[in-house]
């Protein structure tokens, strides 16, 4: 007797092949049997609806909202099972640094202290969230332990704290380092700092970056992050790959070539992607003079997102509060940057030709790169990534085929994170789940409204618990928190 049969399901078995029409057995947390089932305890008929593995978000900033709203409802219910947090150089840990770098994110939230990546982990397993999560370590949050903001190169003293920090997170589980090339304090760490830092990953971890400049300097920071992953010997993820700002639009497509060659030599370099023309960051990076690739991004195309305490000039762009200011939008920036300094921004910077170039790409998975901060007007990717490219650019567009675009939100980013037993359905991998409608499913929130869950996400099983049903949340918290044990095994 199965613990719950699905059936007459569209089965989508996230390894990019052609859906069958089948039944799925669960017992506990994993799958039992595909195709002659028998009998269950509960059924539920799935038919007309796709079955796919959970969808694996690679690059999210949900450190500290899987603490803070561990019902995690802006991802589950549309349907992620599985969260990477740590990117962009912001770790968990060491908390100090971390809750500093996160603040932005969370205004006037009280986050609890953790201490190191070791207490993160046990915090999520005292209190787990409704998906599982995977952590990279934050090479900003070490840095600035070890250094501050010191724009130098590290002492010898210093670059052995950072190795110490790196160990720690890796020890506990950790999947790989991230880094963020633009922000304060990544902004200021050589290749050489970086190279020396990965060379000490061990087998498997990987290298995730959210490289120098996204603009006209694009090939540069490719070549960098090759040039990283290449001589430290470790698989490179490529965050949000894009080209920013109009200067540098059309640049994807050389991007691309450079992946490819690096491919062709053998180099595992992949890549994440929000289907989006617009990013969200946060408003000091954009406007930090060392930051190049900000630089031609117009006033008009910047908006304001999030602000502690000026929920009056959420979805302003800058040049519309310049106006209301009787500023000009250089002095606006400037006023919003002093009295708001955690304010986030949302950039209309992209073109859309580029963001269809890469999805299109072999070399790209999905990753929303959400700000999760509820209040406010947080860019909508946060909530609806992964039902617009199954609605908008798989269905709707023909980018590429259901099955593709599911193999790029599950099979390959699992296979890329080495996530033992998941993104794939097959019998005694874990039981994340979703069952969604492919005629239905679509993004809903827009930049003006974006708080609001996609359509069509019906079902959602989190290590074979009931999490989402019928579009609503019932309150499951089944996540686990992912650790690293071997070169081989994640659990
Ligand atoms: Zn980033
Ligand atoms: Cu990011």
């Amino acid at each position: 007797m199965h613990d719950l049969v699905i059936r007459n399901a569209s089965v989508y078995d996230g390894t990019g092949s052609a859906p069958v029409i089948t039944d799925i057995a669960i017992d506990g947390d994993r799958i039992a049997g595909i195709g002659t089932p028998g009998a269950a305890r509960e059924e539920l008929d799935a038919t007309g609806l796709a079955l796919a593995p959970g969808f694996i978000d690679v690059h999210t900033h949900d450190d500290f909202a899987a603490v803070l709203y561990p019902d995690m409802a802006f991802k589950v219910c549309g349907g992620v099972t599985t969260c990477i947090v740590g990117n962009c150089g912001m770790g968990a840990a060491p908390f100090r640094q971390a809750a500093l770098l996160a603040r932005a994110f969370h205004p006037g939230q009280e986050l609890p202290d953790w201490g190191d990546y070791h207490g993160y982990f046990d915090t999520l397993d005292a209190q787990p969230p409704s998906v599982n999560v995977g952590v990279l370590v934050g090479h900003g949050s070490m840095r600035m332990a070890a250094m501050h903001r010191d724009s130098g190169a590290p002492s010898a003293d210093q670059m052995a704290q950072m190795k110490a920090i790196l160990a720690e997170g890796l020890d506990a589980g950790a999947l790989g380092l991230s880094t963020g090339l633009i922000y304060d304090p990544g902004k200021y760490a050589a290749t050489e700092e970086l190279i020396e830092l990965a060379s000490t990953l061990p087998d498997g971890a990987l290298y995730a970056t959210h490289m120098r400049d996204e603009g006209t300097g694009l090939l540069t920071s490719i070549q960098e992050a090759l040039r990283i992953g290449e001589s430290a010997g470790v698989p490179i993820q490529i965050s949000h790959h894009k080209a920013s700002g109009h200067d540098a639009w059309g640049l994807v497509n050389e991007s691309l070539a450079l992946i490819d060659a690096a491919r062709a030599r053998g180099v595992s370099v992949d890549a994440d992607q929000y289907p989006y023309t617009a990013g969200s960051t946060i408003l000091s990076a954009v406007l930090a003079k060392d930051v190049a690739d900000m630089r031609n991004v117009r006033h008009d195309d910047i908006v304001i997102a999030s602000t502690a305490g000026h929920s009056d000039w959420e979805g302003q762009s800058l040049s519309q509060l310049a106006q209301l200011l009787e500023l000009s939008p250089e002095e606006t920036a400037q006023h919003v940057l002093a009295t708001e300094p955690d304010a986030t921004v949302i950039l209309h910077s992209m073109d859309e030709n580029d963001v269809q170039t890469v999805l299109r790409h072999p070399s790209t998975m999905i990753g929303s790169d959400g700000i999760p901060t509820l209040e406010g007007r947080p860019h909508p990717r946060l909530y609806g990534t992964f039902a617009r490219v199954l609605g908008h650019y798989a269905r709707d567009l023909g980018l590429f085929s259901l099955e593709e675009a599911v193999h790029r939100m599950t099979g390959l980013p699992a296979a890329k994170f080495g996530l033992t037993d998941r993104g794939e359905i097959r019998t005694n991998g874990y039981a994340d789940l979703v069952l969604f409608d492919p005629a239905r499913v679509i993004d809903v929130g827009t930049f003006e409204d974006p708080n609001h869950y996609p359509d069509g996400i019906v079902h959602v099983f989190v290590n074979g618990r009931h999490t989402v049903a019928n579009g609503v949340h019932c309150g499951a918290r089944n996540g686990k928190a992912l650790r690293r044990v071997s070169s081989e095994q994640v659990v």
